[in-house]
């Protein structure tokens, strides 16, 4: 899978191990920032993201914050962007099966390496079950 990541001040420390795990599951992994703490706004990481996902068809995004709730808010902001805010293995797995998200955000100050790493086995392994999920995600965007 190809995917892109981004977080803000509050979750950077974190990026280059979430990025070893993404890669080590065998994932291309492109790090859109920031490159250092300094403090940033999330919506424009966000945005960055989506826009790059939404440029390379078929790729996925990754998003952390604080919380993953402001990277969650803005990113769905964008057409096109189904972004999770996921909390373990299941509800990852439930967020690629079920909703077809391909936006996968956590929030660094709410889960541990431990958990994250669970969570992104889940979004690697599992894909869009479609059928009657299709159906309620087309029923998403107006
Ligand atoms: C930054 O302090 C924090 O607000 C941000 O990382 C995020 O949690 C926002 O949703």
């Amino acid at each position: 899978m190809k995917l892109y990541i981004a977080t803000d001040h509050a979750a950077f420390c974190i990026k280059e191990d979430v990025k070893k795990i993404l890669t080590d599951l065998g994932n291309e992994v492109i790090d859109l920032g920031p490159q250092n703490d300094t403090r940033v706004d999330y919506p424009d990481f966000a945005h960055k993201l989506c826009n790059a996902v939404l440029a390379a068809e078929g790729s996925f995004g990754v998003l952390i914050c604080g919380t993953g709730i402001g990277m969650s808010l803005a990113a769905n902001k964008h057409q096109g962007i189904r972004a999770a805010l996921c909390h373990d293995s299941y509800t990852a797995q439930m967020a690629r099966q079920h909703n077809d998200a391909n936006v996968l955000c956590f929030g660094q100050r709410v889960v541990g390496l431990g958990t994250i790493e669970s969570i992104c086995e889940a979004w690697s392994k599992y894909d869009f079950e479609g059928g009657r999920h299709a159906t309620r995600v087309g029923k998403i965007e107006f």
